[in-house]
């Protein structure tokens, strides 16, 4: 069996053959984005970089990225989507472009060294071109320089071959997708036609050469990039001949679930499809709580997500006979299955992970057998009946709307929406835009924002004491949002220091810059920020922004020169968001 860690090293080992540095995977949660939820992708974190920032470690960079996508989460029970995934990554900043991305992927996987795919199972995508961008013959002609015909090569439109999001602003660009025949050798098509599903997608190769801007416009990058993503478990399965569920991060939990349940993957369709739906649930469960910004149910942005994913899978657990008071331990070889990934930080909340996960399950589990009794006198459901399955029994809109389809009543969801967003402010969770990657918006507004959050935490520590942490952080150009460790309230005596404070430093117009530290340096230099372990062992190169001798802050960046424009400084909201964890929504004006 072709393990994980096997394909995850390959890959970072044949990049960094390539003169890439390996970065550490990032959080699942963003920070200073407010377009997305979570980390959708590797070249999430990267955006500034994407954009012109200087990256401490280099132009050419590699790594395995955690990622989760709800987006779709109605596809997840197939053989290929999973809400949580690795994606492996390489990225040329402004240095390498199309032709040498190309190149890369296609040594990467036909060489016998690395992958071995036979070339003659492959197929490609490239961008057919519209009025915003042309048709990507350089892509087209490099992947027939490479001996493959052009019956495998389709050109698409923008819906399938370009990358960043329609409708947002940021770098984007075409990309061209590699599959894999995952049918019979001896069946596979001369052409390749991306409606079969045995076409199954392993890699995709972003040429970002453009910046969306908000009329709409695609203008040329400073930079033209190269940023890559490689599906981890669709890559293990192929090389296995199996589906994603048995391969070796998953093996322990689908045998967990089996013998939990008594039944048995791939017997029936029902069980089957309820089985995935726990093992993937349960596992994207388990990185969200464990991550380094750990998340906890609730219901509001990310932690509903998490609350979600949690119900569905107490959901299908009890249709398939899991007892309730078992389901944890599923948590625990979710884990064990990571042994030996660079993800110690599962291990190392493992007690929290499991504690949170069992309290969501019981606050859950009788509150779902009372709903479902309800549900079942009903004739038929509409927005005010969801918002009160909702409301008594904690059913999230996705599962009334589940049942709703399995019971034959017809949905309207648009109204079911209309009607929870009335009652209350669900509209992040609820629409499912959000979920579907975004990128950062760098106006000049969300700049001054993020420089205004260096200094606010700077005043916290002073005021609140030195175990004030940013624990997450939402940016758009109306308003910042910043969660931060505090065991109480903040009075507003508190916010009114802090107001101040922050105010005098605007007024000081000190200026701000960033210098390249090493982790000595750096905390030497009194900076804040996470100095994760996976940093020291990966080179000892942070980028810390200093704002005038007031704050020095571990961070990507950007930031605005002096704080003299940031204006006014004024906090609207303080308010808790879990045990030991406070949110201020504050406005500069
Ligand atoms: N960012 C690209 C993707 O997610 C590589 O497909």
């Amino acid at each position: 069996m072709v393990s994980s860690s096997e394909i995850r090293n390959k890959y970072l080992e044949f990049f960094k053959s390539k003169g890439h540095t390996r970065i550490p995977s990032a959080s699942l949660i963003p920070e200073n984005d407010p377009t997305v939820l979570f980390t959708t992708a590797g070249m999430h974190p990267l955006v500034p970089y994407l954009l012109g920032e200087k990256h401490p470690s280099g132009k050419m960079l590699t790594n395995a990225q955690k990622c989760i996508r709800t987006g779709d989460i109605d596809e997840v029970g197939n053989t290929t989507h999973l809400t949580f995934f690795e994606m492996l990554g390489n990225w040329s900043l402004g240095e390498y472009f199309k032709e040498q991305a190309i190149e890369y992927s296609f040594e990467f996987l036909t060489s016998k060294e690395w992958l071995g795919f036979d070339k003659n199972l492959l197929a490609f995508s490239v961008f057919q071109g519209d009025n915003d961008a042309p048709f990507d013959s350089e892509a087209f002609e490099k992947w027939k320089s490479l001996g493959i015909s052009e019956k495998r090569i389709a050109k698409l439109p923008k819906k399938n071959n370009w990358w960043g999001p329609a409708g947002e602003t940021g770098p984007c660009g075409p990309d061209t997708e590699m599959f894999y025949w995952t049918g019979n050798p001896s069946e596979v098509p001369e052409s390749f036609n991306d409606d079969n599903p045995l076409w199954v997608e392993i890699w995709n190769d972003v040429f970002m050469q453009y910046n969306k801007t908000k009329d709409g416009e695609f203008v040329p990058l400073v930079q033209k990039n190269i940023d890559t993503g490689m599906g981890l478990e669709r890559t293990v399965a192929i090389l296995n001949k199996c589906d994603v569920y048995h391969i070796d991060t998953f093996k322990p939990v689908v045998s967990a679930i089996e013998e939990l349940s008594g039944k048995k993957y791939g017997e029936n369709e029902r069980d089957t499809r309820a089985i995935r739906i726990v093992a993937d649930h349960l596992r994207a469960a388990t990185f969200i709580l464990g991550d380094e910004r750990g998340i906890v149910p609730s219901n509001v942005g990310q932690g509903y997500v998490l609350r979600r994913l949690i119900r569905r899978a107490v959901r299908y657990a009890k249709q398939i006979g899991i007892p309730m008071e078992r389901l944890h331990l599923i948590v625990g070889d979710v884990i064990e299955g990571f042994e030996n990934s660079p993800y110690s930080e599962l291990e190392k909340n493992k007690e929290k992970i499991v504690s949170e996960f069992k309290r969501e399950v019981e606050k859950f589990s009788v509150a779902l057998d009372k709903g479902l009794k309800e549900f079942s006198k009903l004739e038929k459901v509409d927005g005010a009946v969801a918002f009160n399955l909702y409301q008594s029994y904690g059913f999230p809109l996705e599962l009334t709307v589940e049942l709703s389809h399995e019971r034959g009543f017809s949905v309207d969801e648009k109204e079911f929406n209309e009607e929870f967003k009335k009652h209350q402010d669900l509209s992040r969770t609820a629409s499912a835009g959000v979920f579907k990657g975004g990128l950062a918006d760098n106006s000049e507004a969300v700049v001054k924002y993020h420089t205004a959050t260096h200094l606010m935490l700077q005043a916290m520590r002073e005021i609140l004491g030195s175990h004030v942490e940013q624990r997450g952080s939402n940016l758009t150009a109306e308003r910042m949002r910043f969660d931060f460790s505090h065991p109480t309230k903040v009075t507003p005596e508190e916010i009114k220091k802090i107001e101040d404070r922050v105010n005098e430093i605007i007024k000081k117009d000190l200026p701000v810059h960033f210098e390249m530290l090493s982790v000595d340096e750096a905390k030497k230099r009194g900076a804040t920020g996470i100095f994760e372990e996976k940093y020291s062992a990966l080179g000892n190169n942070l980028k810390v922004y200093f704002v005038g001798d007031y704050s020095a802050e571990i961070c990507g960046g950007p930031h605005v020169e002096h704080t003299g424009i940031l204006g006014t400084f004024k906090i609207q909201k303080e308010e808790a968001v879990s045990q030991g964890v406070r949110r201020i929504k504050a406005i500069l004006s």
